[in-house]
């Protein structure tokens, strides 16, 4: 029996055991809008970030141990405009080292705030971060090496939307928590006793870590907010540590107008789209064709499967569900074009580098669980082309400036590859063309069968005091060695 198939009969039957309860989902709560720091009228003062130790109730009416920047789990959605320089004062306060990396952002190695970077307890990280790129959704995260799953987990995350000058004046929804909103997904198991748990094991360590509850922005699903009649934004961060959402409407075809790196060219629609860990898409809802509409979720988007089909595993849940009010907001129509995307031509690169992921290099997974508490650490059981992440080991050098092809493959399962320092353009995913959602600027690309490609271009630098990373997304993959370091020179 291949090991996928029967790893997903374990889950299905798993599933059938606990009488599929963690699937079962109670009343609405509200949608928590994360705090807002808008930025885009101009900067005065540092921007202070304070890692905390902090307890957060999920919406279960259990207190649980988290961690969070500025609030008491995750941080703010911080929103400033292209051509400003952000005077971040990084204050850790954990009890423990971490670090600060901007996921998506176009910087030099040296602000990245990769494993590097790291922050101390007790101390405070104050890089100037230039906002080169244009509109685009990124977010910030825990990068501690062997820490990032379990500190991230806990709440060391948040989201930075850029504007430019086109996207603020776009004919939009911009008016954030009423009809622009920024969801942050997550899955999270909680114990007996309703608190938020994290546990590694082997398998945990195989699969990453998958809680069995959904939640957003640090609610329990399903959540429900209010909306004006027009069109609805949803700026949407798959921010789990390992699981692939598979997110559709109830009402019909999902419209999706930007991808990591910013807008599609024009909006594309889709049945559903499929989000790894680290991937951000924003979508429109049409909130003027029907008075009740719901983004769901479907847990399983890693697969699932007919096993898991058969058994009930594939259903998917209800994420947000929107009613419509008589609340002014948006009232213009559903633009047709977004941005001026040209194709990306592979005729550019003049470097070509292949990427093997390896899952398992011969460390005993079970062992390393035990021996770390709860962290992988330097261990190195994953790897990509056989060689462990090291921090001391520089294993590419990029020369800026560069086209480059990356060719990515993997001997087994499904993984998020992620590239530190750009946008990139993908050319192939898992042997085929990229769905037309992910077609325009990303930075993250699924690995399955088949080589994925991308097109990329670095052009800022990175020194190996302050190198870039590029890895799988799956959290505890990376904590475990699936990640590599390069130089841009
Ligand atoms: Cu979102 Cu290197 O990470
Ligand atoms: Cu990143
Ligand atoms: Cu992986």
């Amino acid at each position: 029996m291949d090991r996928r198939v029967f790893l997903q009969s374990a889950g299905a039957s798993l599933l059938l055991a606990g009488g599929n309860l963690a699937w079962a989902q109670s009343a609405p709560r509200p949608l928590p809008i994360i705090p807002l720091t808008d930025l885009t009228g101009g900067i005065e003062d540092r921007i202070s970030l304070a890692l905390n130790p902090a307890t957060h109730d999920f919406g279960n009416g259990v207190v649980s141990e988290t961690l969070g920047i500025n609030h008491n789990y995750l941080g703010p959605v911080i929103r400033v405009k292209q051509g400003q320089t952000l005077p971040f004062d990084v204050a850790n306060n954990i009890g423990e080292t971490s670090t600060i990396h901007w996921h998506g952002l176009h910087i030099p190695g040296d602000v990245d705030g990769g494993p590097h970077q790291e922050i101390e307890h007790g101390s405070v990280w104050s890089p100037d971060v230039p906002i080169v790129q244009h509109a685009s959704m990124n977010w910030f995260h825990s990068h501690m090496h062997g820490k990032t799953a379990q500190q991230t987990y806990k709440g060391l995350a948040g989201v930075l939307l850029v504007e430019d000058d086109a996207s603020l004046a776009a004919d939009l929804p911009n008016t954030y928590g009423v009809d622009d909103f920024t969801l942050v997904l997550q899955d999270k198991t909680f114990d007996d006793s309703g608190k938020m748990a994290y546990e590694l094991s082997a398998a945990v360590f195989e699969d990453g870590f998958e809680g069995d509850t959904l939640t957003v922005n640090g609610a329990i699903a399903p959540v429900a907010q209010p909306v004006p009649t027009g069109l609805v934004r949803l700026r949407i961060l798959n921010a789990c540590n390992a699981r692939f959402l598979r997110l559709s409407m109830e009402t019909g075809p999902i419209t999706v107008i930007a991808s990591d790196g910013g807008f599609l060219s024009s909006p594309v629609e889709a049945n559903n789209i499929l989000m790894s860990p680290g991937e951000r898409y924003e979508v429109l809802v049409d909130m003027t064709a029907f008075e009740t509409n719901a983004l769901k979720v479907n847990l399983n988007g890693n697969g699932g499967g007919f096993l898991s089909d058969l058994f009930g595993g594939n259903r998917s849940v209800t994420a947000l569900s929107l009613a419509r009010t008589d609340m002014r907001g948006f009232d213009g129509a559903l633009p047709t074009q977004l941005a001026n995307l040209v194709p990306p031509n592979s005729a550019d690169a003049t470097v070509t580098r292949d990427f093997q992921l390896n899952m398992n290099v011969g460390a005993d997974l079970a062992a390393l669980a035990l021996a770390w508490e709860n962290v992988c650490g330097d261990a190195g059981a994953m790897a990509i082309n056989g060689q462990p992440m090291k921090m001391d080991r520089i294993d590419e050098k990029v020369r800026k400036g560069d086209t480059e092809i990356w060719r990515i493959s993997v001997d087994d399962q499904l993984h998020p590859f992620h590239i530190h320092g750009c946008s990139f353009r993908i050319l192939s995913q898992n042997g085929g063309p990229p769905p037309s959602y992910a077609a325009g600027w990303k930075d993250m690309v699924h690995v399955d069968d088949g080589w994925s490609e991308v097109l990329v271009r670095f052009d800022y630098e990175a020194t190996d005091h302050t190198p870039y990373m590029y890895h799988c997304h799956i959290l505890e993959h990376e904590d475990c060695g699936m990640m590599g370091q390069f130089t841009v020179t």
